[in-house]
């Protein structure tokens, strides 16, 4: 049975390195994604970018209208907490819709 026990070690050493891959990835990503410029750039820039790369808001939008988005942002809201109140919702959800609904 002393093979079957020197398995574990081997198999947290195998996950740790694509661990910090993520890491290293989303770093990378958070600083080549510039959203358009358009009114609300900076504040939806600063309150989507505390979580997770900007890049999810271009890759998403080809699937987005308005709806979409309203629903994506009251996701990130109250199942993941993002610190947005109802009026930053409304001017983000304005200028994700005008930027980024149905085009990349
Ligand atoms: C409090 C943390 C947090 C904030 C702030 C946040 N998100 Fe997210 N977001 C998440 C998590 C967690 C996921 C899903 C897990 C993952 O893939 O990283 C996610 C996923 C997404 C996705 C992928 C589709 C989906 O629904 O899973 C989109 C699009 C998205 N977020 C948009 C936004 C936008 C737009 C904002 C700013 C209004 C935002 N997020 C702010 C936590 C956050």
């Amino acid at each position: 049975m002393k093979a079957a026990r020197r398995r574990a070690p081997l198999l947290l050493l195998s996950l740790a390195p694509a661990g910090a891959c993520g890491l290293l990835w989303a770093a990378a990503g958070e600083e080549a994604v510039r959203l358009k410029d358009a009114p609300g750039r900076d504040l939806t820039t600063g309150r989507c970018i505390l979580c997770h790369s900007l890049e999810y808001i271009p890759s998403n939008a080809p699937a987005m209208n308005r709806a979409a988005w309203q629903k994506s942002i009251q996701k990130m809201k109250e199942r993941f907490g993002a610190p947005i109140t109802d009026e930053e919702a409304k001017q983000i959800l304005d200028y994700l819709d005008g930027s980024y609904s149905g085009k990349s």
